[in-house]
């Protein structure tokens, strides 16, 4: 493994054991990824396609059955890797409620630390440091059941960064959130992985989220079926719905008005457009001509 790697699955398969009798599914299957250090990764596919189950087989809350995974080098199925493993991948839910231990904010985010055995003075820096991060500090004295999700989840996310991890797993974190919320998160996860050089890996359903990514994985089926960045893998609308996802709500716009035969044949449809500016320039190419007499519209697409 290179150094550059920070997780590594190895022809990975988990099947849970359940009391039903019957022989489950495997939930992932056969699955060989390398995650890159610095790098941020979303992992898309439809419910029950494997991605949870993947992501607790990265940071040994679950050990496969066959292949193996190594973080930072270390096996997750050797027991006594488990603590080293904890802290250099954290893990951030969908529910902010369910990770929030304490009635003080402070409190809540020295929990990870204190048990690692961390020493009080240097504690009180890493707490300090984490909510400034996540832009909580002010709050260092409050009840979290008091905040806002958004600001819940930040908190939650101070926790997991006062264990000084080198990645971070959100699975959904952004799920139970309104709009002002995710934006929240998602500005928090982009700031970790840009100055922190923290590696994250996101599991989300949104996919304007996933276009921030430097990479995307699909899984379908308890298997990864596409591993690219975003421009690549949003090219393939058709494939997309197959698997039981859209592409962000722009490239869908472009992909429908590129299935009218008669605009088809007159113009060359680009794929996987990812924002709204370059739509709206496209569009402005195809009308622009007839209606203005020019290619633009507006001062901002000059
Ligand atoms: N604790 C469990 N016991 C038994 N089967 C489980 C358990 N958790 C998940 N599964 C099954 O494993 C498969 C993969 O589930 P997983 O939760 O990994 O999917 P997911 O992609 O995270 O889905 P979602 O988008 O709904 O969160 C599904 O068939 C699911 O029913
Ligand atoms: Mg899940």
């Amino acid at each position: 493994m290179d150094r550059d790697t920070i997780i590594s699955c190895r022809d990975v398969s988990f099947r849970y054991d359940t009391d039903s009798g019957e022989e489950e599914q495997k939930a992932v299957k056969n699955v060989t990824v390398d995650i890159q250090r610095g790098s941020f990764v979303v992992i898309l596919g439809r419910n029950g396609s494997g991605k949870s189950t993947l992501a607790k087989l990265m940071n040994g809350v679950l050990i496969p059955q066959s292949g193996f995974v190594t973080v930072a080098g270390y096996r997750t199925d050797e027991e006594e890797n488990l603590f080293p493993i904890r802290r250099h991948v954290g893990m951030v839910f969908q529910n902010p409620d369910n990770q929030l231990v304490s009635n003080v904010v402070e409190e809540d985010v020295a929990f990870g630390p204190e048990n690692l055995g961390i020493e009080p003075s240097e504690i009180r820096k890493r707490v300090d440091r984490a909510l400034e991060t996540v832009g909580m500090k002010a709050f260092a004295s409050h009840s979290p059941h008091k905040l806002s999700g958004g600001q819940k989840q930040r908190v939650a996310i101070a926790g997991i960064l006062a264990m000084k991890p080198e990645c971070i797993i959100f699975d959904e974190s952004t799920a139970m959130l309104d709009p002002r919320g995710r934006r929240e998160i998602m500005d928090t996860i982009l700031r970790l992985n840009r100055n922190e050089n923290i590696t994250v890996v996101l599991i989300t359903h949104h996919m304007e989220e996933a276009v921030m990514a430097s990479r995307v994985i699909v899984m379908e089926d308890g298997s990864i079926v596409r591993d690219g960045d975003p421009k690549t893998i949003f090219s393939d609308v058709p494939f997309l719905h197959e698997a039981g996802l859209d592409a962000p709500q722009v490239t869908e716009l472009i992909h429908l008005l590129s299935e009218d035969p008669v605009l088809s044949e007159r113009f060359s449809f680009p794929k996987g457009i990812l924002d709204e500016e370059e739509a709206a320039r496209f569009i402005l190419k195809l009308f622009g001509k007839e209606l203005y007499g020019r290619n633009q519209i507006g001062a901002r697409l000059v």
